[in-house]
């Protein structure tokens, strides 16, 4: 079995689906790994990294990928529209991995499907805990949250811990996290080491356990509503609670230094927690870091990809691409989670891969097989 990992080639990606302890894994297990030449570069791997690992490295992307029976990426693959047609290098019945945005790109499917190449949606593997280990979200966010706390901290004119010093007492930051994902926890953590007085809201109700125990305070609408679908994710809100959200979210603001947001609704535009009037009234030299800014966005003025600031003088960080911002560990977690879902499908004594197509983690994550457009999210009916 050969198994490709083609450098990325999107807008502000730097990292790459393999890292040389998971080519290592995969070769012990009786795969050809090929790698192509600089595919680790923007994270820190070297060719001869993967090379001693024991990857073979192919001098492009059609080298590489030439009878690939597994392709590994971290994105989506570009299409002839985009300038670079990166899924006619696949050969028919190729199985892709990678987060492909299955449901904001859903005419991609048939793409897939008319070059015969399996599909793997790793973002809709579905999260139970025997698939937390191949959980691509998770891993990503995790490093997402923490990185948007120091890219917060180097926008922000002030320290974030109390200082006490011959020259007077500096006060420690006041950081509001809003959404508790595995993002907003990560943030959470950060900030409190960084010593900052922190506080966090979510519309679920689960989340207030996990905030305090982490030592920052709980901030909630007192409602009966759930803010909870049955699958453990967030909901969109009433009319009602909205407004009352607002409210809150306007007094406690008004006294925050530095602001996370990470509210996401699974299928829908990120929902809108920092409105213009709420802006207006925090402080000058505030920071806000929008992690949903590339979903729409929480704060009505963030602006993917740039650093905005208000007319009162309001940081807004809108980065594209937060992982990436931490392309080697990202990488090496997201190859962990890719070496992760296909270990237990490689047969230990021939080395070829065998999806289990009754396997509730593959009919999860599987757009297309045999040519056809098969996740019941794609197919008519399920939209
Ligand atoms: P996410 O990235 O979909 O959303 C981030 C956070 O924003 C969520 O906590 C959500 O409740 C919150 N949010 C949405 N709308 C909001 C609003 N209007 N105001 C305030 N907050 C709002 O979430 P993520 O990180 O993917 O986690 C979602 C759930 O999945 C959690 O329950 C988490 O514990 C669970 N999970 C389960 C895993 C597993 O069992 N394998 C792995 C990771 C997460």
């Amino acid at each position: 079995m050969k198994i490709a990992i083609p450098r990325e080639r999107r807008e502000f990606e730097k990292r790459v689906a393999a890292s040389p302890d998971t080519v290592k894994k995969f070769v012990a297990l009786g795969a050809t790994v090929v790698v192509e030449a600089g595919a680790g570069a923007t994270s820190s791997f070297s060719d001869q990294d993967f090379k001693d690992a024991g990857a073979e490295i192919a001098a492009d992307a059609a080298a590489a990928l030439k009878d690939a029976d597994v392709v590994l990426k971290i994105q989506r693959p570009m299409t002839k529209e985009e300038g670079n047609d990166e899924l006619a290098l696949l050969k028919p019945g190729a199985v892709l991995l990678a987060q492909l945005g299955a449901l904001q790109n859903k005419d991609q499917a048939a793409a897939f499907a008319a070059a015969n190449v399996t599909a793997i949606a790793m973002e809709l593997v579905p999260r139970i805990s025997r698939a937390q280990s191949m959980d691509v979200l998770s891993s990503q966010s995790n490093l997402a949250g923490y990185k948007a706390v120091l890219d917060a901290a180097a926008e922000y004119g002030r320290a974030m811990p109390m200082m006490m010093t011959a020259a007077g007492t500096i006060a420690p930051a006041k950081a509001f996290i809003m959404g508790v994902g595995v993002a907003g926890l990560q943030a959470i953590a950060t900030a409190r080491r960084l010593g900052a007085i922190v506080s966090a809201t979510d519309v679920r109700a689960a989340t207030k356990e996990q905030v305090e125990s982490l030592g920052a305070k709980f901030v909630m609408v007192e409602t009966e509503e759930t803010g909870e679908d049955a699958g453990g994710y967030a909901k969109e809100m009433s009319e009602d609670y909205k407004k009352r959200q607002a409210e809150l979210v306007f007094e406690h603001i008004k006294k925050q230094d530095i602001v996370i947001t990470t509210a996401l609704i699974p299928g829908r535009a990120a929902p809108i927690l920092i409105t213009d009037e709420m802006l207006a009234v925090m402080k000058p030299g505030s920071v806000i870091v929008d992690l949903a800014v590339e979903m729409g966005g929480n704060v009505t003025q963030s602006k993917p990809g740039e650093i905005v600031v208000t007319d009162n003088g309001v940081i807004i960080i809108g980065h594209h691409n937060v992982p990436s911002r931490l392309a080697s560990d990202a990488s090496a977690l997201f190859a962990k989670n890719l070496l992760n879902f296909l270990t237990p499908m490689i047969d230990k004594e021939t080395g070829a891969l065998a999806l289990n197509w009754e396997d509730e983690i593959i009919k999860g994550s599987a757009l297309t097989r045999d040519g056809k457009v098969i996740h019941p999210l794609l197919t008519e009916g399920g939209n």
